[in-house]
């Protein structure tokens, strides 16, 4: 992958350009059915917002934004792979993609209860949600 930008080592690229399905191999850490590979460009493909963190031309993080265009934009997946966490990367990604969003009134996410802290420093607000999850479409 080429013609991201961005400060020191890690660049940030906006669109999914050069992004292969082994670009994507290592992500969907933990799942317990992960999406097929083909499935995964499809996902970022198909998002209204992509952001992708890069080494050099190795992907190491991405989040994407789904919206409605008018009124609500909701994140629905951020990851940063292992041996890259812990050095701001995850926050430079959701910052990057707020100030995206920054024009709609709503934006949203789930997450587990250990990540309250890390989207309260980004200025999120914890509230209830609820989910619904068929796993037998992933
Ligand atoms: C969540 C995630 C994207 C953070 O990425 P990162 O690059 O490590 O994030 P940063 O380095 O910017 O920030 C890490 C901060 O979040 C906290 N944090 C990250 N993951 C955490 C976890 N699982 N439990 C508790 N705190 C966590 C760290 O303690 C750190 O806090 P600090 O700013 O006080 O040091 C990354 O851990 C990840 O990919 N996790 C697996 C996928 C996931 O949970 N995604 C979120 C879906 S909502």
């Amino acid at each position: 992958m080429e013609g991201h930008t961005g400060l020191g080592m890690i660049g940030y690229q906006y669109d999914i350009s050069g992004l292969t399905e082994a670009d994507m191999d290592p992500f969907f850490e933990g799942w317990p059915q992960k999406p097929k590979p083909a499935k995964r460009i499809e996902i970022l493909k198909n998002s209204d917002y992509v952001i992708i963190a890069l080494d050099g031309s190795n992907m190491i993080g991405f989040t994407n934004a789904i919206t409605d265009k008018t009124l609500s934009a909701y994140i629905p997946l951020l990851e940063v792979v292992p041996q890259y966490r812990k050095q701001g990367i995850g926050t430079e990604l959701v910052k990057r993609m707020l100030e995206q969003l920054k024009d709609y009134y709503m934006i949203d996410l789930c997450c587990d209860e250990q990540l309250e802290g890390f989207y309260k420093k980004l200025g999120m607000s914890k509230v209830t949600g609820m989910i619904k999850r068929n796993y037998n479409r992933i």
